[in-house]
């Protein structure tokens, strides 16, 4: 089996969390580098988070790079009240042993993706785009030389999550989001419409932590703070784990359906910000962007479990 090498670009947040234990875990991948942004948790918490969940991977051989600690233009805003204080709901913060690598995310984006033959590395962007927007207007060669580019964002016939019409990591950096859709980058979109189909159930949070690792226990625990928070705020027994879609689409693409579209991001209206435009009157040969329609939830917990054993 070919493993698809692989960058993650992530503000964590409890299903960026899930996200990275599949990533460290799976023999489908191979993480190369962390890159992270501040979204949900400002980037000193979303970066202290990143490193403390490697080291409970037992994988402090992957280097975190710090990147931008706010939007390219709007004022930062969080998400705590689904991440909790510190951003990993219940889990305590401790010291991680390791530091951050030298080099700010953006630049380990561009040399990871230059040193490797072109389309070999694919970018998986789990929070607000703005890293990516930077790396594409400091090296012109990176779209092109980019694999596919796996982004949690958006949302078409769910709405909403933060505003009726915007899901927040687009509604969070809309000029980002912007900037990197006409980038000519590889873009598969995997938006509300397809991670609300991709819910942690009881009997799916038990299949993880049965696996008794310290990944799959906390795994598990990031899926329980949501169940809780979940329950509190929206009323949905089961919350969605985002961030696990697209990272288990580059480890196995068969679980997802995907329409080849053309995506346009709200950046002039304040009511409409961050609003995914998604038309799929496009001819498929031609179309610059997918956008994932259907799950197979069932597969994607399964190869969650095959990482954390
Ligand atoms: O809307 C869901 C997205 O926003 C996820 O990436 C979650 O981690 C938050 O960042
Ligand atoms: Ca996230």
């Amino acid at each position: 089996m070919t493993r698809q090498s692989l960058i993650i670009d992530c503000d964590p947040g409890v299903d960026d969390a899930v996200a990275l234990m599949l990533a460290f875990g799976s023999d489908r991948l191979e993480t190369l580098a962390i890159s992270t942004v501040a979204g949900n948790a400002p980037l000193d918490k979303t970066t202290r988070n990143a490193r403390m969940l490697r080291q409970i991977a037992g994988r402090d051989d992957v280097p975190i790079h710090a990147g931008a600690d706010r939007p390219l233009r709007r004022k930062r805003a969080g998400a705590g009240e689904f991440h909790g204080e510190e951003g990993l709901g219940f889990l305590t913060p401790f010291p991680p042993s390791k530091p951050i690598a030298d080099g700010h995310g953006v630049d380990a984006l561009i040399r990871h993706v230059l040193e490797r033959p072109e389309k070999t590395v694919a970018l998986a962007v789990l929070g607000p785009m703005t890293n990516l927007a930077l790396a594409l207007r400091k090296e012109s060669s990176l779209a092109a030389r980019l694999g596919p580019v796996a982004v949690m964002g958006g949302a078409r016939s769910e709405g909403g999550n933060i505003t009726p019409s915007a899901e927040f990591n687009v509604w969070a950096d809309p000029e980002a989001a912007d900037e990197v859709l006409r980038s000519g980058c590889d873009i598969v979109m995997f938006g509300l419409d397809v991670t609300h189909q991709v819910r942690a159930d009881d009997a799916r949070i038990a299949l993880i932590a049965g696996k008794h690792t310290p990944a799959g226990d906390t795994a598990a625990a990031m899926m329980r703070f949501s169940q809780k928070v979940e329950r509190e705020i929206v009323g949905w027994d089961s919350p969605p784990v985002h961030d696990l879609c697209p990272v288990a689409w580059l480890a196995r693409p068969e679980l997802f359906e995907l329409k080849p579209c053309r995506i346009q991001i709200e950046i002039q209206s304040e009511l409409t910000r961050g609003h995914t435009a998604v038309e799929f009157r496009v001819e498929a040969s031609t179309a610059p962007h997918r956008w994932a329609t259907k799950a197979d939830a069932d597969g994607v917990f399964a190869l969650l479990a095959e990482a954390v054993s």
